[in-house]
């Protein structure tokens, strides 16, 4: 089942982030240690957990769980104003959404809940009025490239330097919205 994270469930919250801070992929993929997340305190999981939990907030967390109760994929989406400065530094030109903390655990990749998980996150996205939604991924980073494209997101052409990481750089990637997307 794909559902938005509940306020209460920041230990689940937490443990899903740790265990993908600790994917081979995860210098990759997130900007944040594992060593970084396990430091911080109860009260940062259940601050992030209660904002990701609203309906119409600036940003909310989609979580996979399996029958058994199982969390075993996410994807949180923020709304970016536009006229803002986004996160960057690099003015925001229209509302949209920007994708974050993409997680799918290994047993259940390559089938049909990662898309499942976009379509939820896409459609919040929408209903929260963005015009596009954006992502930024590491080029090195084969298997998320290859399926963000498989989804519709094309590079905008627009790189992000890597913070602590002179000369290296992610690309931006955006899905637009279309007539048939809600
Ligand atoms: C990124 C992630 C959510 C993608 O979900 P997934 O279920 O694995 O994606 P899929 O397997 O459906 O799609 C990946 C596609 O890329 C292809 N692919 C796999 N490895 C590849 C590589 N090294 N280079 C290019 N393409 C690759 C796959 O063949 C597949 O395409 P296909 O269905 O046409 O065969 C998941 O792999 C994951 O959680 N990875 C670890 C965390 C991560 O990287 N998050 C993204 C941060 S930006």
């Amino acid at each position: 089942m794909i559902r938005p994270v509940l306020a209460e469930e920041w230990a689940e919250v937490k443990e899903l982030r740790l265990t993908a801070l600790r994917d081979p992929v995860a210098h990759l993929a997130f900007l944040e240690t594992y060593e970084e997340a396990a430091a911080r305190p109860d009260s940062f999981w259940r601050d992030r957990t209660a904002r990701a939990a609203q309906e119409a907030g600036a940003v909310r967390q989609f979580v996979a769980v399996t029958e058994a109760g199982q969390w075993v994929g996410t994807v949180a989406v923020l709304i970016e104003e536009a006229g803002t400065k986004d996160w960057a530094g690099l003015p925001v030109e229209r509302r949209q959404g920007h994708l974050i903390g993409v997680y799918v655990a290994p047993d259940h990749r390559g089938g049909g809940l990662t898309r499942a998980l976009f379509a939820a996150a896409l459609e919040w996205a929408w209903q929260r009025g963005a015009e596009r939604v954006r992502l930024i991924v590491h080029p090195e980073n084969g298997r998320a490239l290859g399926f963000y494209r498989k989804a519709g997101f094309v590079r905008s052409g627009v790189t992000v330097p890597l913070a602590g990481k002179p000369g290296e750089h992610e690309w931006e990637m955006v899905y637009e919205r279309s007539r048939s997307d809600g």
